[in-house]
């Protein structure tokens, strides 16, 4: 049993900025993040464009940005939480600068500002096409630096603890971890825990995520009975480089498009406009689809992006990643269309926290991509999502301070902790559940949906999550068993959602063409009472 003040679930930029907040405003308090696997294999570290903020309000106006972000996301984003976050960022980034991250500078020394889809101007810092690892990096750096930061990595939150009173309250007490390597349970007991855990792409077949997105936040606070919400919200990312059978799919930065990239199908013309009138550059739901439609038109496997017309030189040297992984598949961007195709890549939902990042569970909080903060609306508009995270690390470590020192240590044993631990012993068969629950929800709650399709999915999830919990009832405790079980868990959620929003918005797509066969009578059938 370990006991710290303070435990951080996951390391990316939300992890991280919190756990060094903490730490500098209470030097005597011990904190601890826990990573799944190295502190660098996260989602953050996946992230190439950059950083969105108003930062040159002679050309740019916070507003526009309100804007910008209210419209990408349909007008479902929470007015107040749009607002604090974007007039927040620039002390944020000025944080991140302090901590060492060195965005790219133009030529006359001002951060060099960047354009994707749905930002009416120049405003995304970044670090060349490696945004998201400069970011990790700096913050690793930081934290070697903390005394009273200690980081555990290859150890996997199983579960948060959980006290529930007798008036129906719950508070959470910490977590268990699993060290992975040691194949040990590790009961830690909090004051305070943050979810900071990333997102759910391995939920879908094709993602830009890494392995080890499998949606734990979301599935331990739904366990727990913290509230999610706008689970029905996934974003594909339009442009994943079509490479089949790797996995995860390499991302083409929006920043590409940004750049003067422009979309074409196989017959060479740039078929954006057909939909909207912002061409490559229109918000992501919309290249998505528009990208899916064109393949199911030409029964194509992927579209392109042609970036054949601008200066290789310094294509080159703004997009050194994209242009090596290219190059090492035989693409020469400066020559050739680079391939690409839509991919799961971020969850606008979660944990629903309020502006202070806190949980509906007492000493709970959550930021990043596992929290739903009322940003994203039902769409997240490109490079918002590591502000997000920064602005709310910032604001539940205001909470924390406040109130740590009236926060009592109790240890809870969950039941979990008298499982034994061992590693599967048919590894092939969770292999096989994972790639169905993968297959299913890519091919019925993608991007095009319909609702007899998500109902007929919603039924065979749960004979699956039935299944996945008679063998974690029955088998010794995994990692791999696990996060079958947070797929799962994640899945439902998201076709639960998916269900319950009757119509199109944003992100989610009912296809009319899809919607020919269920009939009221129908659906009430497939419909469990
Ligand atoms: C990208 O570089 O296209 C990804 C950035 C983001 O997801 O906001």
């Amino acid at each position: 049993m370990k006991e710290v003040d303070v435990l951080v679930i996951g390391s990316g930029i939300a992890g991280l900025s919190y756990a060094l907040k903490v730490a500098d405003r209470q030097p005597d308090k011990k904190i601890l993040v826990a990573a799944k696997a190295g502190v660098l294999d996260t989602n953050t570290s996946f992230a190439q464009g950059g950083i969105a903020a108003v930062l040159d309000l002679a050309t740019d106006s916070y507003q526009k940005h309100i804007e910008d972000t209210m419209e990408a996301g349909a007008w479902l984003c929470d007015p107040a939480v749009v607002e604090l976050v974007v007039k927040e960022a620039p002390d944020r980034i000025t944080d991140l600068v302090a901590w060492g991250v060195s965005f790219d500078l133009n030529a006359g020394g001002d951060f060099h500002l960047c354009k994707e889809g749905g930002h009416s101007e120049n405003r995304i810092l970044h670090v060349k096409d490696q945004t998201g690892v400069s970011l990790e990096k700096a913050l690793s750096q930081q934290l070697k630096q903390r005394t009273n930061i200690e980081v555990l990595t290859h150890h996997f939150a199983i579960d948060l603890i959980i006290d529930e009173a007798k008036d129906g309250g719950t508070t959470c007490r910490g977590a268990l971890l699993l060290n992975v390597k040691a194949q040990e349970l590790v009961r830690v007991t909090a004051r305070v825990t943050l979810l900071a855990t990333g997102g759910a792409g391995q939920v879908y077949h094709a993602t830009t995520n890494p392995v080890i997105a499998t949606g734990d936040g979301v599935a331990m606070a739904s366990r727990a009975g913290a509230a999610i919400e706008h689970m029905e919200f996934v974003q594909f990312h339009p442009t994943a480089l079509f490479n089949p059978g790797h996995k995860p799919s390499f991302l083409v930065s929006e920043a590409v498009r940004g750049y003067g990239g422009i979309l074409r199908n196989s017959a060479g013309r740039a078929f954006m406009e057909d939909y909207d009138p912002r061409g490559s550059l229109a918000c992501r739901d919309v290249v998505a689809r528009a990208i899916e439609a064109e393949m199911k038109k030409e029964a194509a496997h992927s579209m392109f992006l042609d970036v054949t017309h601008l200066d290789p030189d310094a294509f080159q040297a703004h997009f050194p990643t994209i242009t090596q992984r290219c190059k090492s598949l035989g693409i020469d961007p400066a020559t050739d269309l680079v391939p690409v195709v839509p991919a799961a890549h971020y969850f606008c939902g979660g944990v629903k926290v309020d502006t202070q990042a806190r949980t509906s569970i007492e000493n709970l909080y959550a930021c990043g991509e596992c929290a739903s903060t009322g940003l994203h609306g039902a769409n997240r508009l490109a490079s918002n999502s590591l502000l997000e995270a920064l602005v709310f690390a910032h604001r539940a470590c205001e909470d924390t301070c406040g109130k740590l020192t009236n926060i009592d240590l109790v240890d809870v044993v969950p039941a979990w902790f008298a499982i034994p631990v061992r590693p599967p012993e048919n590894p092939a068969q969770l292999d096989w559940l994972r790639e169905e629950v993968q297959t299913l929800m890519s091919s019925n709650a993608g991007i095009f949906r319909s609702r007899k399709e998500l109902f007929e999915l919603r039924g065979r999830l749960k004979q699956l999550a039935d299944e996945v919990e008679m063998m974690v009832g029955l088998s010794p405790l995994s990692l791999q068993l696990c996060e079958l079980d947070n797929l799962l868990t994640v899945a439902l959620l998201v076709v639960e959602a998916a269900i319950n929003r009757k119509e199109s918005i944003g992100l989610h797509y009912l296809a009319p063409d899809l919607e020919s066969t269920p009939q009221p009578a129908a659906l009430a059938e497939v419909e469990p009472t």
